[in-house]
């Protein structure tokens, strides 16, 4: 398997690809690779011949204090576990080569990019989309794979996408849980076992969101106040935001109409975690 450290080897790369008319999907990480990611490049497999991982922790979308220094970097383990799961090559920049001296084009997105994650980590959404941006126009894929787990970035993609003219096909995988509902993220390392336990209130609450909405409860601030609930018995776990939005606009709503997604962020001790269910009748639930 190919490691790619240039862009402009990249753009060599894809170039070449292209050449030989090889369909190419991407899945972009910031590496600390777990099965959540692995999912996703055997996704991609499915939908190209050719698959591309990239792993760059992208200094943009971390905000002063954030975990941007801990955040984990093997690339070593991480190739090789993007090999297993079946990517051909790994795009892995380093931050000069992304953002050289004088950076100053950013990609912004005016409404969404505001709310929720984005209203708790000002910044973070303007540093995936441009980050995004960039990897795109250097791996140059027809396909490109996301997590539903982070679904507001996903769905800020998926505008980036439409309004900048990306001709870029997105596809979305479902999350990755551990046994006890756990979605997995690379932030999950830095649990104690203790908050390991709490970090469950998440999944819990979303799983009560479920069984309300089952037996027929549409009214957002119910939901919310039963997760709440949930989340407030655990001794280190700090809820950022509960929130009922609207798949399509990805805005919150007070009243259910057919489906809706439950969208959450707590922090368990000093690690922030966020989660997400969708409430509808018959979907295909992660
Ligand atoms: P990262 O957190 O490494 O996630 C990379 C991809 O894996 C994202 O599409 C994310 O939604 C997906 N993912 C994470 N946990 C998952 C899980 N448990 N199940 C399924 N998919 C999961 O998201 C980022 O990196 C960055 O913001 C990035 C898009 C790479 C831009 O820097």
């Amino acid at each position: 398997m190919e490691v790619v450290q240039t862009i402009n080897a990249m753009q060599a790369y894809a170039r070449a690809l292209q050449q030989r008319g090889t369909q190419v999907a991407f899945v972009p990480t910031m590496g600390g690779l777990h099965e959540g990611h692995c999912s996703l490049i055997r996704l991609a497999k499915e939908n190209a011949d050719h698959v591309i991982a990239s792993v760059f922790v992208n200094p943009t979308q971390f905000g002063p204090g954030e975990d941007l220094e801990r955040y984990p970097r093997n690339l070593e383990r991480d190739c090789e576990l993007c090999g297993e799961a079946g990517a051909d090559a790994v795009f892995a920049p380093s931050v000069a080569d992304m953002y050289a001296d004088g950076h100053t084009v950013y990609v912004v997105e005016e409404t969404v990019g505001n709310i929720l994650e984005g209203a708790f980590r000002p910044g973070h959404f303007r540093g995936v989309l441009t980050v995004v941006a960039k990897l795109f126009l250097a791996v140059q894929p027809q396909v490109a794979v996301f997590g539903r787990k982070d679904a507001q970035q996903l769905w800020l993609i998926q505008k980036m996408v439409r309004d900048l003219n990306f001709p870029i096909q997105i596809v979305a995988g479902p999350t990755v849980r551990e046994a006890d509902g756990l979605a997995l993220s690379s932030r999950n390392a830095y649990l104690s076992s203790e908050h390991r336990r709490q970090a469950t209130c998440l999944y819990r609450a979303l799983q009560r969101a479920e069984d309300l909405f089952v037996a027929g409860e549409r009214t957002a601030a119910i939901l919310r106040t039963a997760m709440q609930e949930l989340v407030s018995e655990e001794p280190d776990a700090d809820m950022d935001y509960i929130e009922i939005v609207d798949m399509d606009r990805f805005s919150p709503i007070a009243t259910i109409k057919d489906a809706a997604l439950a969208v959450m962020a707590v922090r368990v001790g000093d690690t922030r975690l966020i989660d997400n269910w969708e409430l509808s009748t018959g979907a295909n639930k992660t």
